[in-house]
């Protein structure tokens, strides 16, 4: 029987959660695979076969959703170093890079899970690239509102030998889309694979304007793969 994609990220998801132990200070991802992970938390919680876990959720969304049920929350500056960090990812290729921000919410991602000992990334396969950043999907730039077609045109300058287009991200009514932070997204379509990813990241971040984008470059420490084959185990 095939199974749903949205069964598969549970899949992935309460194998992560097999990481974690009482105690712990968890980064808690964002997106409909990593809310799979917030609910089995809870639910060990509950269950009192987890005990004395901190939480640091990664978007306003899911500190809801843990406050909902039944996880302690704290931030960053109360706990600058993470035990484990578990969220899903838009792309991962061979190498454990990834893309996210699909959701919007890249740039608390970036910093609570660039804090924490163990990432652990948890996809369906349908998420496993040879290249990120390629045709498939948009790598996501945050940007801040003060004009923003300026920053939007530097982008699209610079990844212009990709076949770019940058487009602001847009939310209800069409209005821009607006993140956490308060500020926008820019979606970068490329038609082209990035080549050296470390030097295009260093460029984006460069261009005033810009606060973050959604490449996670050497930043997983395992990616846990769901498909009909079964569940994999990628290490760094
Ligand atoms: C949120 O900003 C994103 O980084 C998500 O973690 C990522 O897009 C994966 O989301 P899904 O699990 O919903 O595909």
């Amino acid at each position: 029987m095939m199974l749903t994609q949205d069964e598969l990220k549970r899949i992935a998801a309460y194998k992560a959660v097999e990481f974690v132990e009482s105690g712990m200070v968890l980064g808690l991802g964002t997106g409909s695979t990593a809310k799979h992970a917030v609910d089995r938390i809870g639910e060990l919680l509950r269950q009192g076969k987890l005990e004395n876990i901190v939480g640091i959720p990664t978007s306003k969304k899911t500190q809801e959703q843990a406050l909902s049920v039944g996880i302690p929350l704290s931030d960053l500056d109360a706990h600058p170093v993470i035990d484990l960090s578990i969220d899903g990812a838009d792309e991962v290729d061979p190498y454990l890079n990834l893309v996210k921000g699909r959701g919007g919410s890249l740039l608390r991602e970036k910093m609570i899970e660039g804090a924490s000992k163990k990432f652990v990334v948890i996809v369906d396969e349908s998420k496993m690239v040879k290249h990120i950043g390629g045709s498939k999907l948009a790598l996501p730039v945050e940007i801040v509102p003060f004009c923003w077609r300026f920053t939007a045109e530097k982008l699209r300058e610079l990844m212009e030998g990709y076949g770019c287009e940058a487009n602001l991200r847009l939310g209800e009514r069409g209005k821009p889309f607006v993140t956490d932070n308060g500020n926008y997204i820019v979606d970068m379509h490329l038609e082209k694979d990035m080549g050296d990813l470390r030097a295009v990241s260093d460029a984006i971040l460069r261009i005033a304007g810009v606060v973050e984008h959604g490449m996670f470059l050497d930043m997983a420490s395992t990616v846990i793969v769901a498909g009909e084959f079964g569940v994999k185990i990628k290490n760094k």
